[in-house]
């Protein structure tokens, strides 16, 4: 039985945010990239954008390269970007098709799909040399809902146990059959927590995103995870069958089996650490965050849609694609200025408002994950 809460009915219990060393100091990144970054299971990409055999993404963790690709038999792979030879970084490009195995430019050892060494020039005959011995550095891997998870721990949380709470809580949007329409990568000079902060709260919605609060009040929502590490819940569109789009009107078909109730809900949910979810009647939404230092957060928007839309002239997806493109700029611009200011001598934490339990519930989760408690 879900229960529903409104933001100020989650106890706050006097939370004030974090200290500005939490989001500018090197030693918290590098712990964080330890204890978070390497051990939790982070959202990568679509399955469909490796929908085949040697299609590949990059995706970069701090300092750590990530490929994550299909192998012959289909299954999804990830491996650390780095030879097995001398450890140069093998695979340049963001993204592509591996043509005849992963090489490495450097003196062009190949592995196959799968990870193995099947090609070291001039290696034949070396004393004690099997390639057998070499295989790429595997990263762990998992799909939910269309998406492509990884893992670099060394023994990962397995996937269904890490994301119990959310394995089926979804299925009535359909995500897995979604297209992706559109993505936006923005580079956000701000901690990727504050990213995180800012999407837990509507608290700054009527200062910061006007054309947001005529179409969602910034007080209609309530949670149904509201701790740990999955926070979020849903907010009313106020039209009846509209939707959060520029014109307010649906830019798409409507998505998955969605009962009466869902067609007039925005849902959002902060999947930690690097995946925020927000699921419209007619499309949704994906943001990934990527840290890349205290002080810098890349981040990929994806929008995805019923695959019918694509094709129906009825609808525009870009309706809503613009509307959430502005919208983040406006939530990156506060994220912006919140990481000059809490990088200020001056800055000291702050009491959240009620209205922001989730981002104080958030803060909990990061203390727990560094082991500083919550
Ligand atoms: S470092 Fe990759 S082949 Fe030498
Ligand atoms: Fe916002």
């Amino acid at each position: 039985m879900t229960t529903f809460l409104k933001a100020t009915e989650i106890p706050i219990r006097g939370a004030r945010t974090l200290p500005g060393s939490w989001y500018t100091s090197p030693a918290v990144y590098e712990r964080e990239l330890e204890r978070i970054f390497v051990e939790r299971w982070l959202c990568a990409c679509r399955a469909a954008e490796i929908a085949n055999p040697g299609d590949f993404v990059v995706r970069c963790v701090g300092p750590e390269s990530v490929i994550v690709t299909r192998d012959e038999s289909g299954s999804v792979r990830a491996f650390y970007n780095v030879c097995r030879h001398r450890g140069s970084r093998i695979c340049e490009e963001a993204r592509g098709h591996f043509e005849e195995g992963i090489q490495c430019p450097y003196h062009a050892w190949t592995y196959a799909l799968d990870g193995r060494l099947i090609g070291a020039p001039h290696m034949r005959g070396l004393e004690g040399f099997d390639p057998a011995d070499y295989p790429l550095h595997a990263v762990a891997v998992a799909e939910w809902e269309g998406f492509v998870f990884i893992n670099l721990s060394r023994a990962p949380e397995p996937f269904a146990q890490a994301f119990a709470p959310l394995i089926g809580r979804f299925a009535r949007f359909g995500m897995p059959e979604l297209v992706l329409a559109e993505r936006i990568t923005y580079d956000v000079r701000a901690n990727w927590k504050l990213v995180h902060e800012n999407y837990s709260e509507c608290y700054h919605c009527s200062p910061v995103h006007p054309a947001l609060v005529r179409l969602t009040p910034s007080n209609s929502g309530e949670n149904d995870l509201y701790e740990g590490p999955f926070l979020g819940g849903y907010m009313v569109i106020a039209k009846p069958g509209g939707s959060l789009t520029m014109s307010g009107r649906p830019c798409g078909l409507p998505v998955g089996e969605l009962p009466a109730d869902d067609r007039q809900r925005v849902y959002y949910y902060s999947i930690f650490p690097n995946m925020l979810l927000s699921l419209h009647p007619d499309y949704v939404m994906v943001h990934t965050l990527w840290p890349d230092g205290p002080g810098r957060t890349h981040i990929t928007c994806d929008w995805l849609f019923h695959p019918g839309t694509l094709s129906d002239p009825a609808y525009d997806p870009h309706d809503g694609v613009a509307f959430w493109d502005m919208t983040n700029r406006q939530d990156w611009h506060v994220c912006e200025l919140s990481q000059l200011g809490v990088a200020s001598r001056a800055y000291t934490p702050g009491p959240y408002a009620p209205r922001e339990s989730l981002a104080a519930a958030f803060d909990a989760q990061v203390k727990a994950a560094l082991g500083e408690g919550a």
